[in-house]
C-alpha cells in the first residue's frame, strides 16, 4: 500500500497545483528591495482575494480601532508584508481541495487549522520563533490528511473508524492501514509544490518533532500548538489522546527556551485564538 500511495502522490492529477498567486508572492518577498505596489499588483489581478484581503485587514485583529481600511495597499501596510504571504496561503488553499461526499468534514479541518495557525503564531513569540512561518506551518500541518482521502476516499474511512474504536492519533492508524501517515503524504504534496524546508519540515514532524533535522523548535511549536487546538475542541477526529502538555514530545524540547515558565499564561488567551480562527476560516471560506 504505501510503495501505491507513494507513486500515487507524485503523480495524482486530481492533486491541487499551488496557486500561481502564491509563487508569484514568494518571488516578489523574496527579492530585497520589492514595493507594497509590486504585491499590489499581483494580489489585484485575483479581484475574489483582493475582497478577502481587505477583510482581513479590516478584521479586530488587525485593524481594532483605525478606520475603514478600503485599499489594497493599506490593507497590505495593516497586515504587514511579513505576513502576507501566509495569510494568502490561507484564502487560496482552502478553495482548491474539494471534497466530494460527506464523510470529510472540511469545515472543521480548515477550522482546526486556523487555530492551530492562530495559536502558533501568538506562542511563537515565548520561543523566539518566526511568526509568519509558525503561522502558515499551522495552518498547512494535517494537509496531508486531504491529500490521502482525495487519493484513497473510502480507505480512509476505515482510518477515522479506527482512531475512534482503539483511541489512537490519526497518524497511528494510518501507518497500521497504509504504512504511511499525513505527515509524509502533506510533506510530498509540499515538496512537490516546491515549499521551502522551514514550513514543510515542521509538517513531516509535528508529531515527531524530536526526529526533525534543522527545524526541531519550530517543529516541536506546531506539535504544541496542535495539541492546544485539540484541548480547545477544535479538531477533527474524533481521537482524544494524548492533549496533557506536560507529555507533549514539542514542549519537551521546547520547555527550556521558553520565556515563560507556567503553561497556564499560554493557555489562557485560547479562546480568543479560537474566536480569530473562526472569524478568518469564514472569510476564507467566503
Ligand atoms: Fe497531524
Ligand atoms: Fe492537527
Amino acid at each position: 500500500m504505501r510503495e501505491k500511495l507513494l507513486s500515487q502522490i507524485e503523480s495524482f492529477e486530481d492533486l491541487p497545483t499551488l496557486p500561481e498567486i502564491i509563487t508569484e508572492i514568494m518571488d516578489i518577498v523574496q527579492t530585497e528591495d520589492f514595493s507594497i505596489k509590486d504585491l499590489k499588483q499581483v494580489i489585484e489581478k485575483d479581484p475574489t482575494l483582493t475582497a478577502k484581503l481587505l477583510k482581513i485587514a479590516n478584521t479586530f485583529y488587525y485593524n481594532p480601532y483605525g478606520s475603514e481600511i478600503t485599499s489594497t495597499e493599506r490593507a497590505i501596510m495593516q497586515l504587514g508584508t511579513r505576513n502576507l504571504l501566509p495569510i494568502v496561503f490561507g484564502l487560496s488553499l482552502t478553495h482548491i481541495f474539494t471534497i466530494k461526499g460527506n464523510n470529510f468534514n472540511v469545515k472543521l479541518f480548515w477550522i482546526h487549522a486556523y487555530t492551530c495557525a492562530h495559536i502558533a503564531k501568538r506562542i511563537s513569540k515565548y520561543f523566539s520563533l518566526p511568526e509568519p512561518e509558525a503561522f502558515t506551518t499551522g495552518l498547512l500541518h494535517d494537509v496531508g490528511k486531504i491529500v490521502l482521502y482525495k487519493i484513497i476516499p473510502k480507505e480512509y474511512i476505515k482510518v477515522i473508524h479506527l482512531t475512534e474504536k482503539e483511541n489512537i492519533p490519526m497518524y497511528k492508524a494510518e501507518r497500521r492501514l497504509f504504512g504511511l501517515d499525513h505527515t509524509e503524504a502533506g510533506f510530498l504534496l509540499l515538496s512537490r509544490w516546491r515549499i521551502p524546508d522551514i514550513i514543510k519540515e515542521p509538517v513531516k514532524y509535528h508529531h515527531e518533532p524530536e526526529k526533525a533535522e534543522n527545524y526541531k523548535e519550530l517543529s516541536a511549536l506546531i506539535n504544541i500548538a496542535n495539541i492546544f487546538a485539540r484541548t480547545s475542541g477544535q479538531y477533527f477526529g474524533k481521537d482524544t489522546y494524548g492533549i496533557d502538555l506536560e507529555e507533549a514530545p514539542g514542549w519537551k524540547i521546547l520547555k527550556e527556551r521558553a520565556k515563560v515558565k507556567n503553561t497556564e499564561d499560554i493557555l489562557m488567551p485560547i479562546t480568543d485564538d479560537v474566536e480569530e480562527a473562526i472569524e478568518f476560516a469564514t472569510i476564507a471560506w467566503g
